[in-house]
């Protein structure tokens, strides 16, 4: 077991971060935040959502913000398809790469997508298999890796199962998501345990809320095990309209400190991170969850 030495950030801000704001932002400002974020230099960015605006309508307008962004060289702009008609209209506004969301919890699955998990993966084979033979790569989410807002604890089996099924499935990555951030170092360790008999270390991505404080200690306990692949959000924003107190992702500034304070690189300014959280501070009317951001800007 060993550190990486670089960590790629997935920005996911933009979508898991807004997703769950009441008051809508509007698309000139989500540009501004993605254009800003790149210039920060993550070149990884889940800008939007093709998802029903009738369960998230914060993410109604994310075809106009695919066609309307201006890309950044060497930047990957990303957006969230639950079917066959998601995809469809985000191959219309030109996305270059999507991701599918599964659970490796029945109720966590039919709340949030309104199907069982099965039926899940039925749905997203097809959606896989067309954006595959358009040389779209499709990223696969487990949701509820550590905890479950309906169940509670979930089996580290069940998420490698998942896991594994997607990724035979064709998608390029497993992001595991601790979608209401129960877990613990230790629960951390009995997934990975479990998950890495099922998938290969270079394709998981750790997706872990902030909720009860603990993403960092369990980011670097993923980290020990070699997961180089970590998912954030500016100023901690976000969380999940179908999990309740899911708040806050872990903050891309909390995690950019520890890898600097490490010695891993993730090529993010923090500097332009900053300016990033200060907008988003003046866009929403309230302070950074960050506690980096936070001691920093007060600097
Ligand atoms: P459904 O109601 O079962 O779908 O919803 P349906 O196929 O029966 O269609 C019902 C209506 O939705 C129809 O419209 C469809 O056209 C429309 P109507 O005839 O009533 O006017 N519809 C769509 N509209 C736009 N885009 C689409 C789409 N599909 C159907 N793609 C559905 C199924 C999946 C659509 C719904 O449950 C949904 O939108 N869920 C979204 C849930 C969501 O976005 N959750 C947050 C993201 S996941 C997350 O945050 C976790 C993550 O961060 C990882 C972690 O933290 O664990 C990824
Ligand atoms: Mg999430």
């Amino acid at each position: 077991m060993a550190f990486p030495s670089h960590v790629s950030i997935v920005e996911v801000g933009p979508r898991d971060g807004l997703q769950n704001e009441k008051q809508l932002v509007t698309t000139a400002d989500k540009l501004t935040l993605i254009n800003m974020l790149g210039d920060a230099g993550l070149t990884r960015i889940e800008a939007g959502s093709f998802v029903s605006p009738k369960w998230v309508p914060q993410m109604a307008d994310s075809g106009d913000i695919f066609k309307q962004l201006t890309r950044k060289q060497g930047v990957q702009y990303s957006a969230l398809t639950p079917n066959m008609k998601g995809l469809d209209a985000a191959l219309e506004a030109g996305v270059e790469e999507v991701a599918v969301f599964g659970a490796a919890s029945e109720s966590f699955s039919q709340k949030n997508i309104n199907c069982s998990i099965s039926e899940s993966l039925s749905r997203f084979e097809p959606l896989i298999e067309k954006a595959k033979a358009l040389n779209i790569p499709v990223r696969g989410y487990v949701s509820c890796v550590m905890g479950c807002p309906y169940e509670g604890k979930i089996a580290p089996k069940a998420v490698a199962d998942v896991s594994e099924t997607l990724l035979d499935m064709g998608c390029y990555e497993i992001s595991l998501g601790d979608t209401i951030g129960t877990g613990t170092p230790g629960a951390t360790k009995a997934l990975m345990d479990e998950v890495l008999n099922a998938i290969p270390v270079s394709k998981i991505a750790a997706h872990f809320h902030d909720t009860y404080g603990q993403a960092l200690v369990n980011l670097y306990t993923a980290m020990e095990y070699g997961v180089a692949v970590i998912d954030s959000a500016v100023s901690g924003l976000g969380g999940c309209p179908y999990a309740k107190g899911a708040s806050g992702n872990v903050a891309t500034e909390d995690v950019v400190y520890m890898l600097n304070g490490m010695g891993i690189t993730s090529n993010v300014d923090m500097d332009k991170l900053l300016d990033t959280s200060r907008f988003v501070q003046s866009v929403l009317g309230r302070p950074p969850v960050s506690k980096v951001a936070t001691a920093l800007l007060a600097k």
